[in-house]
């Protein structure tokens, strides 16, 4: 057995059944929790995905380009290569999508670039997976580069931040450009289920902002503050993305439920960095894996 069958199939259940209404494997979503936060073997849940990944990324360098050099320039800034950062948002969107599906791994026609319009409708449900995976990830770069406007940031993932290599005009326009772009992708699905979800990351990601940035002394220090800014800033968004997965491959309630509240907790996990708490584990753990985690605060 592969080790991305091993990883997705419980011992219980045949190959290649799957009940739309039961919540996603669990193996799988343990097993991606676990090796996210150890980042060790036995799965590497980023290779599970590697090679599809890579055709999310070149479909959003299509989607981002402009007929103005200048916009194409500053909103192809993060998905250089070197830039993209960790991808987490997609990389979970495609694993979650795996966790709902019945041919794992996907058939090799739907793990090769999509070289389709943006405005083409994806008829595939994996085709329609890896949309939601770009949107995810375009919606995340827009709203880093609005953050680093905010937060009057020098540096991005080991690189002059937009803001400070383009300024502050370009850097918002660019954050809205990569919006927009996500917005005709989110079209193209024509799912207005799927589209409510992913506008509302939008207003969640947006309160988030708001909600830290007019926030009280005394909440500053209230773990009930601190996991609803993370919810809306961070787990929000891998939350309604995967639930978005499960939507598009027409699950049912509890296995949307299931796709949602993994990635609520998910998200939740990276930010609070429980792991981290040197009082919660081994030192090793703690500085070899809990620390990065924490630190990067799932950028
Ligand atoms: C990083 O926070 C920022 C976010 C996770 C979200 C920021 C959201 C907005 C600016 C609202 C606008 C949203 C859109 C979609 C345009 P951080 O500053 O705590 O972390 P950092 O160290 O990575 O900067
Ligand atoms: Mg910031």
């Amino acid at each position: 057995m592969s080790s991305m069958a091993r990883f997705l199939v419980p011992p219980t259940q045949p190959t290649g059944v799957i009940d739309s209404n039961a919540p996603p494997r669990r193996t799988l979503l343990a097993g991606v929790a676990r090796s996210l936060i150890r980042g060790t073997p036995p799965t590497n849940p980023f290779a599970l995905v590697n090679s599809e990944l890579s055709c999310v990324s070149a479909r959003i360098r299509r989607a981002v380009t402009s007929e103005i050099p200048a916009l194409t320039q500053a909103a192809m800034y993060f998905f250089q290569s070197g830039a993209e950062g960790k991808r987490i948002r997609p990389t979970i969107c495609l694993l979650v999508s795996s966790a709902l599906s019945a041919s794992v791994p996907p058939a090799d026609h739907l793990t090769t670039v999509d070289l389709r319009p943006v405005s083409a409708v994806p008829l595939e449900v994996r085709r329609r997976q890896q949309r939601i995976a770009e949107i995810a990830e375009l919606i995340h770069v827009a709203s880093l580069l609005h953050d680093d406007v905010i937060d009057k940031a020098d540096t991005r993932r080991g690189k002059a931040a937009l803001n400070h290599f383009l300024g502050n005009k370009v850097a918002i326009l660019a954050g809205d450009f990569l919006l927009a772009r996500a917005s005709m992708t989110l079209a193209s699905l024509k799912d207005s289920e799927v589209v409510a979800l992913m506008s509302q990351v939008l207003e969640d990601l947006i309160s988030g902002e708001i909600l830290q940035a007019t926030a009280s002394s005394s909440s500053l220090t209230s773990m009930e503050h601190y996991l609803r800014k993370s919810y809306l800033k961070t787990a929000s968004l891998l939350a309604n993305a995967c639930e978005a997965a499960a939507v598009v491959s027409s699950a049912g309630a509890p296995a949307r439920q299931a796709a949602h509240d993994f990635g609520k907790n998910l998200g939740l996990a990276f930010q609070v960095g429980l792991l981290a708490n040197p009082c919660s584990g081994p030192q090793s753990a703690f500085r070899t894996y809990g620390m990065p985690l924490a630190n990067q605060n799932c950028s």
